[in-house]
Formats: structure tokens, sequence, C-alpha cells
């Protein structure tokens, strides 16, 4: 039986992967062929609200907009609530925001995923804990795994074939002086969804198969380099490997090629200030928009670069960004 709080309410940091998680070995339990290493965005992210539904029936408001029920996005946190009820009738209100600037097309999949699982945990006074609330949050969205943690977080890919060992690892390391840059460079054209696009890039990359053994290998670079605090080393590293997951992106068939013309031209400007001794790489996710990572000391001067840049600290200090319970 599950016992229900009056209303529960969660947040849930975005996350961009320095080490990409590309490619699944079991799709139904978002099962991935490689482990993964991401920086949460601090302030931005998700806030997920659970209340009861007077109604009987289930209801989904994204960002202030009652959904449709057979809208794709109302469903699948439908049936992500549904993993957690299993057959017990307990009509919800999921009240969902993301703070994240949409114009910065920033995936809110991950955040999204994670909030829900934790205002579910809340919502049902399970009492999860946080290694769990990982995997069931992989469930929904795999990346959303490592947002249940703030900080430098590492996925472990786990063996097991019930999925309970492939979670999220919070790294004690803290790096006050890292920046993560947000480039738009286009909203406009919708990208083939991730789930799509690992399937076809498994499936028809031949150039997929180096992909594993280049992820665990970059991954033991970004440790060493978190070790060591070498932020060239880590931007180095995450930047390769973001060109090598598109790399076999676009050695799919039909190609996958995320970028825009004003993808490259934002890469060749970066290459250009690397050149000219500015510290700053990039990663990219399944869109055309890049990731800036540099440090503090190059903020103003990459704001003027880069007009419309947002700017995360990822380490800043923040009172409410935790979940918590309210009870009315
Ligand atoms: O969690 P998903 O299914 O949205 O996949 C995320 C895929 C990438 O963003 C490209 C990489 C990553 O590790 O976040």
């Amino acid at each position: 039986k599950l016992i229900a709080t009056d209303q529960a309410e969660a947040f849930a940091p975005s996350n961009i992967a320095l080490c990409k998680y590309w490619g699944k070995r079991q799709s139904e339990l978002n099962l991935p062929v490689n482990s993964s290493l991401s920086i949460s965005l601090a302030h931005l992210g998700t806030r997920t609200q659970i209340r009861p539904s007077q109604t009987g029936e289930d209801q989904v408001v994204l960002n202030g907009q009652l959904l449709p029920v057979e809208s794709s996005f109302a469903c699948k946190v439908i049936s992500f609530v549904d993993l957690f009820r299993r057959g017990r009738s307990y009509p919800l209100i999921v009240d969902t925001r993301n703070n994240i600037p949409t114009a910065a097309g920033l995936a809110s999949s991950a955040s999204g995923f994670a909030a829900l699982t934790q205002a579910i945990n809340q919502y049902f006074q399970l009492q999860l804990p946080d290694a769990v609330l990982s995997a069931f949050a992989r469930m929904g969205s795999g990346s959303a795994s490592r947002s249940i943690y703030s900080g430098f977080v590492e996925w472990r890919m786990g063996l097991q074939e019930d999925g309970m060992d492939s979670h999220a690892y919070p790294l004690d390391i803290i790096w006050p002086d890292l920046r993560v840059g947000l480039v738009k460079v286009s909203t406009a054209v919708k990208a083939v969804d991730s789930r799509s696009g690992m399937k076809r890039t498994v499936e028809t990359a031949s150039l997929y198969q180096s992909w594993p053994a280049q992820a665990a290998q970059d991954l033991e670079k970004i440790h060493q380099a978190l070790s060591d605090g070498n932020f060239s080393e880590l931007g180095a590293v995450a930047e390769h490997n973001a060109m090598s997951m598109h790399a076999t992106m676009i050695a799919s068939w039909p190609p996958l090629l995320y970028w825009q013309p004003d993808s490259v031209v934002a890469m060749q400007k970066i290459w250009a200030l690397r050149e000219a001794g500015v510290e700053v790489y990039f990663t990219m996710d399944a869109g055309p928009n890049l990731k800036l990572l540099f440090q503090e000391k190059n903020q103003a001067l990459l704001e003027t670069e880069f007009p419309g840049l947002e700017v995360v600290a990822p380490f800043e200090a923040s009172e409410s960004l935790n979940s918590s319970t309210t009870t009315v």
C-alpha cells in the first residue's frame, strides 16, 4: 500500500555530459553501452509538484499549461508514475516547470525525470536512497540518472540485467571557478530525438564499434584531469569525446548531422580563441547548440565573443536546490 502526502515538490538540475552516453545495450530499461560523466547545472533545471487530482483522472501541467492526456509528454509522465503506482489508483496532478531558458536549446528530459522521481519518492513517502532514485530516473531518460545529484556525476553502466546497478554516483570534487556557457545556435530545427538517434547509430554506423573503448578511455582521462585539477585536459577530453560521438552519428545511415552551419561557425571561433591562448572548449549533444567549458577568469571575454551567452556556475552556493516536501 502506498501512503500519499498532500503535496510534494522537488527540484533537479539539468546536466551536461563531459563523457557522453550514446547507445543502449537494452532499450526498455535504458541500459547504456558505456558509462558517462557529467556536470550538473546548479539552478537550471526542473521543479515538479505532485498533488492529488480531484477529478479522478491524472493531469499533467507543463510550464503552467494543462496538457492533453494523449500528448506524448503527458503519456511519458503518466507511464513513469505507473512504475510506482503499479495498478493502484492514485490519480495525480503532476505540475512541472522548467527554468531552463527555452532559447538555450537544452534538453529538459534529464532534469524533468529526476525531479519527477524525487517528487514521487516524497509524495508516496517511499524514502528510497539516491542510488535507487537514480536508477528509476534512468528509466525515464538515461541522462536523468545523473540529474539526481549536483556537481560532477558519474553514471556507471552496471552489469546486471535488471539495471539496478546502472545508476549515477556523485563525485566528491568541487571546481568553483568552472563555468558552462550555453551558446544558442538554433531552436528552429527539430532534431531526431536521442532515443531514435542512438538506435540508428548503433544499428547502421560501423564506426560506432570504436565508441565503447573510446568512451571508457575518455572517462578515465576525465577522472585523472579532475583529480589533478587540470582544466585544460578536462576541456580537451570533453571536446574530443563530443566530436567522437558526433562522428558516429554522422557515420549513420541516413546520416545524423545535428549541426547547423552556425554550429560550425561557433566551433571555428572557439578553435581560433584557443589558438590565441584563451582556454575555452566546447561540447555538444543531440542538437545544434554548443556548451562552452571555461574558467571564471575568461567569463567577461567570452560574454563579449558570444553575445547572449548564458553562463552557469555549477558550484555556486544556493540555498534551495535540494528538494523538500511541503505538507499543506
Ligand atoms: O538521456 P537521453 O536519452 O536524452 O540521452 C542523452 C544523450 C546525450 O545528451 C547526447 C548525451 C548525454 O550523455 O547526455
